[in-house]
């Protein structure tokens, strides 16, 4: 299906830039990607007085192997987001997991993520299960997920990344709903997946920056003539009404600039009269919009908000000590050293969206993805993807630094494990 236009154009307008600082570099890698859009994330908690120290009474009287394995079995207790982050863990490989759809079995991948149909061969980074290290991530169920979006709305706001997460979630449940149940109406800005004999919806709603911008509909490829209202979002948000759950992303979009044209107020010259701002300081006005919207218009025991966090990119292979390599390309394992951070996620950027978000009266449920998703540097589309409508060519293919998309991510892949999370949250 053709969803919003990506931004090639942008892509090719900082091509050929190789600054010098670490930032400026990891800011070139992002409006080189401005195809993409955004990202997600949740709260922790302290853990739950551990059933360890029953299993080891229960266990008298058995052999010492008994004991081990009952030790190692009630170790962990069944995910509850009060009770268990799920920010540290690890990624397990299980050769023997399946993904619950394909970019061919679901019809609604778009083919800037098919990255199986686009021609990517090796499948290990499919079998990667997220493992918080003090509970069990229940499987996605693709019934229970329909079972609690029964008679209700479930819309994704944000950029491309939020598309990706709206994609996967569709897909996750789509293949359990007979052809003639399910219907898909595509539109400019909103696009509304409907599971008819459930009355649910799962509908996305595109608005990168979340506030309005000159850049919304008719993407401008250069960052610099964008502008950004970061005290308007009317526009976008009339359109989030009544919805039972809502899940808010914003974040790649920002990473063009050290600093960004923002509009507030009324100025008597219009657009002339932006004022730059330092990035975190735009997104906190922005977000701040934001959230006072969520505070006046939502009703919280009507409609529950969630955001995911940053999306992590992979555009710098000195990140993860890969010396000779190019951007994410060629990776096929994750980083698999505890707490990996790499330059693609900005710590200041995920502080202001936990300040604004301890601040509001609306409850906010952090979908916090951007570690877990840190690790994953072999699960981007990277050359597996297209290009202005087009799948990369052979020639682009084997030019990784300029065509690589260490952005967005292969579906299936890791925005299933954000929607398995989110489904634990629901
Ligand atoms: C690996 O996945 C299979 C199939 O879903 C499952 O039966 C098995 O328990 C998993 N193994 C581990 C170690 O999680
Ligand atoms: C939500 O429900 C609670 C308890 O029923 C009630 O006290 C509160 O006023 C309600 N809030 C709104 C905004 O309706
Ligand atoms: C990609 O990785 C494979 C296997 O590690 C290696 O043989 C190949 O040369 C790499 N390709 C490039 C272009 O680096
Ligand atoms: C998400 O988790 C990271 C640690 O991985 C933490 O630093 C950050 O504050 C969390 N973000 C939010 C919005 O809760």
């Amino acid at each position: 299906m053709s969803l919003p236009p990506s931004q090639s154009a942008a892509m090719k307008a900082s091509k050929g830039k190789l600054p010098i600082s670490v930032i400026t570099i990891v800011i070139c890698s992002f409006a080189f990607l401005a195809l993409l859009y955004a990202d997600t994330s949740r709260s922790f908690f302290k853990l739950k007085s551990c059933p360890r120290r029953n299993a080891v009474k229960k266990s008298k009287g058995r052999t010492a192997e008994d004991d081990l394995k009952s030790l190692e079995m009630d170790d962990r207790f069944e995910f509850d987001p009060e009770e268990c982050s799920v920010n540290t863990g690890k990624w397990m490989f299980n050769k023997s997991i399946k993904p619950l759809y394909t970019d061919r079995s679901c019809p609604y991948v778009e083919r800037q993520i098919s990255c199986a149909k686009n021609g990517r061969r090796d499948s290990d980074y499919l079998r990667w299960e997220w493992q918080p290290d003090d509970c069990t991530l229940p499987r996605f169920n693709p019934e229970l997920a329909l079972k609690k979006l029964t008679g209700k709305r479930l819309l994704f706001v944000g950029d491309s990344l939020q598309r990706g997460q709206w994609q996967s979630f569709v897909c996750l449940v789509e293949w359990i709903i007979p052809e003639d149940k399910k219907s898909l109406k595509q539109g400019r800005t909103h696009t509304v997946f409907r599971a008819k004999e459930y009355d649910a919806t799962i509908e996305f709603y595109w608005a990168p920056f979340l506030i309005e911008s000159n850049t919304d509909q008719h993407i401008i490829a250069d960052p610099k003539k964008r502008i950004l209202k970061v005290d308007s979002i009317e526009k976008h948000a009339k359109n989030w009404g009544g919805v039972d759950f809502l899940v808010f992303n914003t974040y790649v979009w920002w990473m063009s600039g050290l600093r960004l044209k923002t509009l507030w107020g009324s100025f008597a010259n219009g657009e002339e009269g932006y004022v730059e701002l330092d990035t975190p300081v735009a997104y906190k006005i922005a977000l701040k919009t934001w959230a006072n919207w969520i505070d006046s218009n939502i009703n919280p025991n009507k409609t529950r908000v969630f955001f995911t966090t940053m999306s992590p990119t992979h555009t710098r292979s000195e990140d993860w000590n890969n010396k000779g390599g190019m951007k994410c390309f060629n990776e096929t394992k994750p980083v698999l050293k505890k707490r990996y951070w790499g330059t693609g996620s900005d710590k200041r950027m995920m502080s202001v969206v936990s300040s604004i978000g301890k601040k509001m009266k609306v409850p906010v449920t952090f979908l916090n993805i951007t570690q877990l998703s840190e690790y994953r540097i072999d699960a981007h589309a990277s050359v597996y993807t297209e290009n202005g409508g087009k799948l990369l060519t052979e020639e682009q293919k084997a030019d990784p630094l300029h065509h690589a998309d260490c952005i967005h991510w292969c579906l299936p892949g890791v925005p299933d494990t954000w929607n398995q999370i989110f489904l634990a949250y629901l």
